[in-house]
């Protein structure tokens, strides 16, 4: 199966998650909606061919120069690689974690350079639910609540930026409003 990779963006209010407020898949929109909430989003290019069993340090190379850019950009100290390849088995748990409603006291920066994931950002009353895919930059800032599904059968490579990767823990609000959205898939 191919998922055809488009990013988008839907925006619910938070009482509502039946009613859509917002649907776009038009790139400048998205970036113009989440940059009023104070989520930077970006489009870069992602071109690499990343082999199967690519590891951490082969998608580092294949990135460099767009890290160090956001590296030196942002002051962002320390980055990692998470890559999950279609088919993967037990990928439930792994989903699960990051499933319900959170914070960090740090910024969530993802660079996706495959597949695709879906942010639910929480904020003024309404959920943006952000389907990033290869070649978005996304910057959740600290603080903000959101949540995270990757899907039933995940399939993406995020680069992820941090400024303080032991701050990057996360802390769950208890609130269910998670479970009233829809899925990733
Ligand atoms: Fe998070």
């Amino acid at each position: 199966m191919t998922t055809t990779l488009t990013t988008t963006l839907r925006v619910y209010d938070e009482k509502h998650p039946e009613t859509l407020l917002i649907d776009t898949s038009d790139g400048e929109r998205i970036a113009d909606e989440l940059r009023a909430i104070g989520v930077r989003f970006e489009r870069w290019a992602a071109d690499a061919q990343l082999p199967k069993g690519a590891d951490q340090q082969t998608v580092i190379d294949a990135y460099r120069s767009s890290i160090d850019k956001l590296l030196a950009e942002c002051g962002y100290g320390t980055m990692d690689v998470v890559r999950i390849e279609r088919g993967t088995p037990n990928t439930e748990p792994m989903r699960k974690k990051f499933l319900d409603e959170h914070q960090h006291s740090e910024d969530e920066v993802r660079f996706f350079v495959e597949g695709r994931g879906a942010f639910y950002l929480h904020v003024n009353g309404r959920v943006y639910q952000t389907v990033c895919v290869k070649g978005d930059l996304i910057s959740v800032p600290a603080g903000t609540k959101h949540w995270f599904d990757m899907g039933s059968d995940p399939e993406f490579t995020a680069i992820r930026l941090f400024n303080n990767q032991e701050g990057w823990v996360a802390n769950f609000t208890g609130d269910a409003i998670a479970s009233g959205f829809p899925k990733l898939d």
